[in-house]
């Protein structure tokens, strides 16, 4: 080895020892006849002296510059009173450098390892150097140190690890396949998996009982700050255990990593119903560390002449609510109300009514608004009550398709919170329990997990009966409003399996040519089963504070998923095209310029 310690293990405990260290030149200046090298390693920085009575080693310092690369030997001595630094784990010694051994230069950085302000396509583009900052490192390390604690636990709880296949068939989870062309099968395509739903269902027929994988999974979607093309997954199947069991046992695997890496206590997560979140929150992710709620007033404006409200009010598709900001009627500026109002459009909603409460006592007098003069004073008694609006009080109004006002509000609910600074700090995690096995969606159905989710109820008849209201045994766990896993009891039976295919209008011809392993599979004696996946890269994520999941991949995409690094994806060869008997519509990128 070349060292004897990491730069961040040098401490007063070494005192009057020689020691050689190597890493990274973070700073260099020159003091006026002594020369300090911050030296640089994965465990910290250390400051080394040189001063010219050590002369060569002193002319050598005086060559360094930013990140060229060295070993330095010296003695450790406990730095001059008033110059410790409590920030670093080194910062009460320095070395006194003695020799140096340049083992590599670098070349002028494109930024600063300390600096902050560097734009992301430029630290993806230089990902090797980003990396380099102590920010990112802890942040690496950190998702090891979950990892880590994940396979123990998993093992501990006698689960087993088995890969799947990347190079696969297409695996419903509701976004976009990546293909890749099949040279020996011209014209055919393997899927990479969204996740290995359909195999580890496979593993519980061949009766592996417990299975899981640090799964890695391939989704062609809108990228937002936390979906990245590729991401991975704790992915957990299990057989004979109930949905309560699988959860509690996630659960306390989730509770034991916060404790442990985080010393945060979770709590006993609530388990709240999709209607109950969705009525609440608009959300069926509901950040619980917002105080604000959503009230529904269908009731109260269905005869009104306002048709603003009324016509919502009377259509089952619709939903009439009201968003309460306590003080809100004295914190916004009327700017900040129409900048809201602006806010909704990009969720669908067609306006935003608002009422400021400025004197309760004065009835429809004390009331501020565009609406109240379309309002009975019934209706209008009827929402203060039930809204319990106080003076100084704003309420914003959503009347449209139950979907659009549940993003609109639910959204402004969020916005509204962190502008006037009252969702609170710490952690909310819950259960999101009891969804409707479907939705409709331009007059089709569609799965609100996946298509293998059991129906509460588990029984054929039932599903071709009741589509619209039979509840699936599905769960998302959620934390500070982001989903961070999602699963389900599953459909163990072909008959079940099949009416849920048939009700999603997958043919029967299409059934067999997609699935038709997976319903003769489940002919040949599938125990009850059932799993979750958490998103690793969210979890972690949250953990380390970050906003966005890049934060936590070593390398991950843009927002356009695409690594400036590698200039991944990139053209190829007209070659290899031919070989893989593809044919491009658009001229097609050559990977050597020219071969085309
Ligand atoms: P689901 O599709 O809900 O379930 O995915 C599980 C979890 O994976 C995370 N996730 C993502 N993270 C980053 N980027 C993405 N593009 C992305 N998409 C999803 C989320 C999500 O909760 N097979 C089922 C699981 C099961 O039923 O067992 C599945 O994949 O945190
Ligand atoms: P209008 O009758 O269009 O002038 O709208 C009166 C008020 O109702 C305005 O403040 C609009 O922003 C608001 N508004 C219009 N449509 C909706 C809607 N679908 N939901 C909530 N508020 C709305």
């Amino acid at each position: 080895m070349m060292r004897s310690h990491y730069c961040g293990q040098v401490t007063e405990a070494l005192t009057g020892d020689t020691v050689t260290v190597c890493g990274w030149v973070h700073r260099r200046r020159d003091h006026g006849g002594v020369i300090f090298i911050d030296l640089r390693d994965r465990e910290g920085i250390l400051q080394c002296v040189f001063d010219p009575d050590a002369a060569e080693a002193f002319a050598q310092a005086d060559r360094l510059r930013s990140e060229y690369v060295v070993k330095i030997t010296g003695r450790v001595r406990p730095r001059p009173q008033g110059t410790e630094n409590a920030n670093l784990s080194s910062g009460k010694v320095e070395l006194l450098g003695k020799q140096i051994e340049l083992l590599n230069r670098s070349e002028t950085p494109p930024f600063q390892i300390d600096d902050d302000s560097v734009g992301e396509d430029t630290r993806l583009t230089y990902r090797y150097i980003d990396l380099r900052r102590p920010a990112m490192q802890k942040n690496l390390r950190l998702r090891h140190d979950v990892i880590r604690r994940i396979r123990n636990f998993m093992d501990a709880n006698g689960f087993i690890d088995v890969e799947t296949p990347i190079l696969t068939r297409a695996t419903p989870e509701g976004a976009r396949d990546y293909l890749v062309p099949s040279r020996t099968h011209p014209g055919s395509f393997f899927a990479l998996p969204q996740s290995p739903q359909l195999f580890k269902q496979l593993l519980m027929v061949s009766g592996l009982d417990r299975y899981y994988q640090i799964a890695r999974c391939f989704r062609d979607e809108d990228l937002r700050a936390d979906r990245q093309p590729e991401f991975t997954q704790l992915d957990v199947e299990t057989s004979f255990m109930t949905m309560f069991e699988i959860m509690e046992m996630i659960e306390n695997m989730v509770k034991m990593i916060f404790s442990e890496v985080m010393n945060v206590d979770l709590g006993t997560l609530p388990h709240m119903s999709y209607a109950e979140a969705m009525g609440r929150y608009g959300s069926d992710k509901p950040d619980l560390r917002n105080p604000l709620e959503l009230v529904e007033i269908k009731d109260l404006v269905a005869d009104s002449d306002f048709k603003v409200f009324a016509n919502p009010a009377k259509d089952p598709a619709c939903r009439v609510a009201v968003l309460r900001v306590p003080g809100g009627g004295e914190k916004l500026s009327r700017g900040q109300i129409d900048g809201y109002t602006q806010f909704v459009t990009q969720y669908g909603a067609r306006g935003l009514a608002w009422i400021k409460v400025n004197d309760k006592a004065k009835g429809r007098d004390g009331l501020q608004s565009p609406i109240v003069k379309n309002l009975s004073d019934a209706a209008l008694t009827g929402i203060l009550e039930r809204t319990g609006a106080v003076d100084g009080d704003i309420l914003f109004f959503g009347a449209d398709k139950f979907k659009v006002v549940c993003d609109a509000l639910g959204a402004l609910r969020l916005k509204v919170g962190n502008d006037l600074g009252i969702t609170a700090g710490g952690w909310a995690a819950l259960w999101v329990v009891d969804w409707p096995m479907f939705e409709a969606d331009d007059g089709r159905w569609v799965s609100l997990h996946h298509p293998f989710t059991a129906p509460k109820q588990f029984d054929a008849q039932e599903v071709r009966n009741n589509p619209g209201t039979i509840l699936s045994q599905g769960y998302d766990i959620v934390l500070n409003g982001i989903e961070i896993g999602g699963g389900s009891v599953r459909i163990h039976r072909a008959d079940v399996q099949q009416a849920v295919f048939d009700l999603l209008g997958i043919t029967p011809e299409e059934q067999q040519e997609k699935f038709g392993f997976l319903l003769e599979a489940l002919s040949y004696g599938a125990p009850p089963h059932g799993g979750i996946a958490l998103g690793l890269d969210r979890l972690i994520m949250l953990m380390s504070g970050a906003q966005s999941i890049r934060e936590v991949i070593a390398f991950p995409k843009t927002q356009t998923a695409h690594d400036p690094m590698t200039k991944a994806p990139g053209g190829v060869d007209a070659r290899q095209l031919r070989e893989l008997s593809i044919r491009s519509t658009v001229q097609p990128k050559s990977a050597t310029p020219g071969a085309v």
